[in-house]
């Protein structure tokens, strides 16, 4: 096992080093008061300081459940499993499908890669297109496999975001053969123009759909969830109850008390796609202005640009730039190519992004890399 380079590098930054690496949400934008306000109040009953149920805090399952109907996904609370982050989500089903045989995106999130190898999983990858998986390996190859893992919204770490005839198509491909999908989808809210549908809503019998409150609301709180058909959720159980009993019942009732007053976490969406969007353009104006030779396809969503400096070895680059005080991440951790490279453009704010990109583009010209 290799530690993630993200977490890795996290430790080696210090505080004027501008991190374009890990997948972090803007700081100045969590609901901070709100959440000290639900804090307050999930502390009003003592209940909160109790061990709770595996499959977690009923109003919270019940919440997120009206969340799925909302957008037209038939939901009760028993098709939801609470998970500590939906790392741990997808580590729960990895270990019930221990050593299945998993089709994945290439590239494809970093943690994911991890847990496959944890659990002896062995994957094969399906090349992205501009409109999600390439359709014709993805049916080649998902003929061999068990699983599919896919993130079809702003994924990590390319951007890219599927299609409706891609997803339709997908869930075809996975109906007609009758593997299960794993849908990672912490992204699916941080769209620039419009939502859509999830593949796992085609598919509600065959698969696991992954949610997360991380990336829309604090990645400290841990909370994430698994949204799957009662059958498929049930063996989940006895491998969330022997990993960490229950996660932790204080953060599920801040999140549930927070999200009492539903109209806020709306506008709280709706604050991020607007300045996550502003954001994406400044980066982008500022590649063209100082590093014209970034090749990449504009986000419309998440938090990620993914593209390559023509030929040139991105992970050389990273380790120059890291002693300039800039970093981000090489594709190549991500099973891209030697030259590609994802920057994070929600992290920094507009004077960091501009210095950090123009720190890149003098490494760049001093090193002739
Ligand atoms: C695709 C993907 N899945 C899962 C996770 C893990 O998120 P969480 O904080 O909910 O565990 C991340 C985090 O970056 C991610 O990008």
């Amino acid at each position: 096992m290799r530690r993630s380079f993200i977490r890795e590098i996290l430790e080696h930054t210090n505080s004027e080093t501008i991190s374009f690496a890990g997948g972090l949400p803007d700081v100045s934008l969590f609901p901070h008061k709100a959440l000290q306000i639900a804090t307050y109040n999930a502390l009003e009953n003592a209940e909160s300081l109790q061990y709770g149920t595996s499959t977690g805090y009923t109003s919270l399952k019940e919440q997120i459940a009206e969340y799925y109907c909302q957008r037209g996904f038939p939901t009760a609370p028993e098709n939801i499993l609470i998970t500590s982050g939906s790392q741990q989500g997808l580590d729960i089903i990895c270990r019930y499908h221990y050593g299945a045989s998993v089709t994945i995106e290439k590239p494809s999130y970093l943690g994911a890669l991890n847990v496959f190898k944890l659990n002896s999983m062995e994957t094969t990858t399906v090349p992205l297109t501009e409109d999600g998986i390439e359709l014709k390996s993805f049916e080649k190859s998902i003929a061999k496999s068990k699983l599919a893992y896919l993130i079809p919204d702003f994924q990590n770490p390319s951007g890219r975001y599927y299609t409706d005839k891609t997803r339709e198509n997908v869930a075809k491909i996975l109906e007609d053969s009758q593997k299960i999908l794993i849908e990672d989808a912490p992204y699916s809210e941080l769209y620039f123009d419009a939502p859509h549908k999830s593949i796992s809503q085609m598919l509600s019998k065959q698969s696991y759909h992954l949610g997360s409150f991380s990336k829309v609301l604090s990645p400290a709180l841990r909370v994430g969830w698994i949204r799957a058909d009662v059958e498929l959720l049930k063996p989940l159980i006895a491998y969330k109850e022997a990993m960490d009993l229950h996660t932790s019942g204080i953060t599920q009732r801040i999140v549930s008390e927070y999200l009492k007053d539903g109209e806020s976490f709306e506008k709280h969406l709706q604050t991020l796609r607007v300045a996550y969007k502003e954001k994406m353009n400044y980066f982008c104006k500022q590649l063209e202005l100082h590093l014209p030779n970034f090749e990449y396809t504009q986000p419309k969503g998440g938090m990620f640009i993914y593209g390559k400096f023509n030929g040139v070895d991105s992970r050389a680059l990273v380790q120059e730039c890291l002693k300039n005080g800039v970093v981000f991440v090489p594709g190549i951790e991500f099973g891209g190519a030697d030259d590609e490279i994802r920057f994070n453009f929600t992290h920094s704010n507009f004077d960091e992004i501009t210095e950090g990109l123009k720190r890149i583009k003098s490494v760049m010209d001093l090193t002739n890399l």
